[in-house]
């Protein structure tokens, strides 16, 4: 068996060297079928190649989170400013008026709940894709715990999500999931994303960290940020910037989204980035003079 770490000081990501053009232009998704590459390209800007999702599946393992106690009062309000809308099909269902024109990835696995210690077991499907279908969805979300407890039972939850993703044309976002006690390291995440990749998932979600475009470099397919715990503003963009700057192609962010006290002018701080080339300091001038 090879060994698993490798000589760590042989690594070459070829940092200087643009990744592969398989005719498409979503990295690494060349020789997909078309119907894949249409939702790819409702979930992916053509004109820019990023995106921005807006993330409030929190509540399918945490409950009524802060600031999505109400979605229908949070969140619908802030589809217009969002590329996608990642929810799970509960979520979306109840709250969300099917008139949006926004491309929908849906939350596609269970977990446990906050309530218990170890939030890595990772259970397996949500829905079956006849369901996926139904609501139109244009990707799915599947979350792996790569290194926890339950990383067999979500490695193989992508595994047959993969299966079916490609039998309906449907693309599967890979999460890197960290449990509690799971390093947030360089290291973590480009082994974490690589496997992702590696078992079929057609876009990959992790938490920006040092030396991110070593994570971007060896994942075949694109990374999108997650936010994590809210941050203040200036913060948040400016993570947001250094992940685009390191070559991440979008966000899926919530809680800086939807527990700012600005979230309308948040995301659209974050599309300036995302999209237009803003630094993050430029987006949160942008952010200021639209909140006063
Ligand atoms: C959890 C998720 C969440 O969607 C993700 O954490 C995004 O939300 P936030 O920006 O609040 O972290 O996938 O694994």
């Amino acid at each position: 068996m090879a060994d698993a770490v490798g000589n760590i000081n042989a690594h070459n990501y070829h940092l200087d060297v643009p990744p592969a053009d398989t005719g498409f232009f979503v990295k690494g998704m060349g020789n997909t079928d078309w119907g894949l590459k249409n939702r790819l390209s409702r979930i992916f800007d053509p004109k820019s190649g990023n995106t921005v999702m807006l993330a409030f599946d929190h509540g399918y393992f945490m409950g009524a989170t802060a600031g999505l106690e109400r979605m229908d009062v949070t969140i619908a309000p802030l589809c217009e400013y969002a590329d996608v809308l990642m929810g799970t099909r509960g979520a979306i269902r109840s709250c969300i008026p099917p008139t949006t024109s926004k491309a929908v990835c849906l939350r596609a696995t269970h977990d446990t709940s906050v309530l218990f210690e170890d939030l890595s077991t990772g259970s397996g499907l949500a829905l079956d894709f006849e369901d996926a279908i139904r609501m139109n969805a244009s990707g799915l979300a599947i979350q792996c715990f790569v290194g926890g407890s339950g990383e067999a039972a979500s490695l193989e939850a992508l595994c047959r999500a993969a299966d079916q993703g490609y039998k309906f044309g449907i693309p599967v976002l890979g999460v890197t999931a960290v449990g509690k006690e799971m390093a947030r390291t360089n290291r973590y995440f480009t082994l974490a994303t690589r496997i992702l990749a590696e078992l079929g998932a057609n876009f990959v979600k992790t938490y920006y960290c040092e030396d991110f475009e070593t994570v971007v470099a060896a994942c075949p397919v694109p990374i999108v940020i997650a936010g994590g715990k809210k941050l203040p503003e200036d913060e948040a963009l400016e993570m947001a910037y250094k992940a685009i700057q390191s070559g991440a192609r979008g966000v899926d962010m919530g809680r800086n989204v939807f527990q700012s006290e600005h979230p309308v002018e948040m995301l659209q701080a974050i599309r300036k980035v995302v999209h237009e080339g803003f630094t993050g300091k430029e987006a949160f001038e942008f952010f200021t003079d639209a909140i006063n």
